[in-house]
């Protein structure tokens, strides 16, 4: 069989993407790529996916901001970045000289703020635009975007407006009612999903028995939350099998991806490990290859097929 049995595209009715391969670093975990670039050539991810941008400068939040768990990481960084004129002038040339798939998050605290993002991002050659559509809302309590269905048909409608690029809303695990959001997002012409974001957690220190972070709630990512994105996935592919869905929480190895894979998802984002081991993306790669190698398996015929196993 083909031994480059690796590239994946995500089709969608309006745009397709080809990726060499299903790997992607998660946004906010791999910087801007520029300093993973002096370690390893990063051409050969499948895509480089930017940290989230904001219209304004961010400092984030007052630390501490990780707190370690058994099996995996809860974080309180507040989506603390330069802004978008830092962005442009700064990691706008690195990223626009790499010779893979070039993605850009852009997160927003209003509908305007995204709306303003994706007008800006429109005139840049990119591949794919990520709408992090997981951040509060300032204008509704600090709900989630994606956790209140009027909020984000309007929001997913004007980014879609504003830009003609390949979008990609990235939703919360907790995001209720999942179908119907998933109906949102197909039917304002989104290209894909990303499934999913860190859940909230907290953490409270027992010597003090105070909360262990000022904002009292993180985020929860790594393997703890690995099984819980397979679910979602598997609920999203069931529901729309032909909306392409990016899988991402917990994926630690080649046999993660499978699974993230099997159980729907076109291709995969990795986040915490690429703090544990800065290395692990392009052995994730290899790996793959290798396991496609051994199980004389395709990444098309192996998408969904967890799914098709039961029919
Ligand atoms: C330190 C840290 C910073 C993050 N920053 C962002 C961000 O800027 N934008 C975003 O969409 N997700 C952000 N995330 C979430 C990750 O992209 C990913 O969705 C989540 O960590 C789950 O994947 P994982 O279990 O592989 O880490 C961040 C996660 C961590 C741990």
């Amino acid at each position: 069989m083909n031994c480059n049995p690796l590239q994946t595209t995500l089709q969608s009715p309006r745009h397709s993407i080809q990726l060499k391969n299903p790997i992607v670093p998660a946004s906010g975990t791999f910087g801007n790529g520029s300093i993973v670039h002096s370690l390893y050539d990063i051409n050969q991810l499948g895509a480089v996916l930017t940290k989230s941008i904001t219209v304004e400068p961010r400092s984030g939040n007052p630390s501490p901001r990780i707190y370690e768990t058994p099996s995996g990481l809860l974080n309180s960084v507040g989506l603390e970045n330069k802004g978008l004129p830092w962005f442009l002038e700064e990691v706008q040339p690195f990223l626009l000289s790499l010779e893979t798939s070039k993605w850009v998050s852009i997160a927003g605290f209003t509908i305007e703020e995204f709306e303003t993002l994706a007008h800006v991002m429109d005139t840049l050659p990119i591949d794919a635009l990520e709408v992090n559509v997981s951040c509060p809302n300032i204008h509704a309590n600090g709900v989630q975007f994606c956790q209140n269905m009027a909020v984000l048909e309007e929001t997913l409608r004007r980014v879609r407006k504003a830009t003609h690029h390949f979008l990609i809303a990235k939703i919360a695990l907790e995001t209720n009612p999942l179908s119907q959001a998933l109906d949102i997002i197909e039917q304002e012409n989104f290209d894909a999903v990303c499934i999913g974001n860190t859940i909230r957690g907290i953490a409270i220190d027992a010597e003090t028995r105070k909360p262990f972070f000022h904002k009292i709630f993180a985020g929860l990512s790594g393997p703890a939350i690995k099984p819980i994105a397979l679910r979602v996935v598997w609920e999203a592919y069931d529901s729309h099998p032909t909306l392409p869905i990016i899988g991402c929480g917990g994926i630690q190895c080649a046999s993660d991806v499978i699974e993230f894979l099997a159980a729907g998802a076109t291709s995969v984002e990795v986040g915490t490990l690429n703090l544990v081991d800065p290395f692990i993306l392009p052995r994730l790669i290899q790996d793959l290859e290798t396991y496609c190698c051994t199980h004389q398996i395709d990444l098309p015929n192996t998408i969904g097929s967890a799914h098709h196993s039961l029919r």
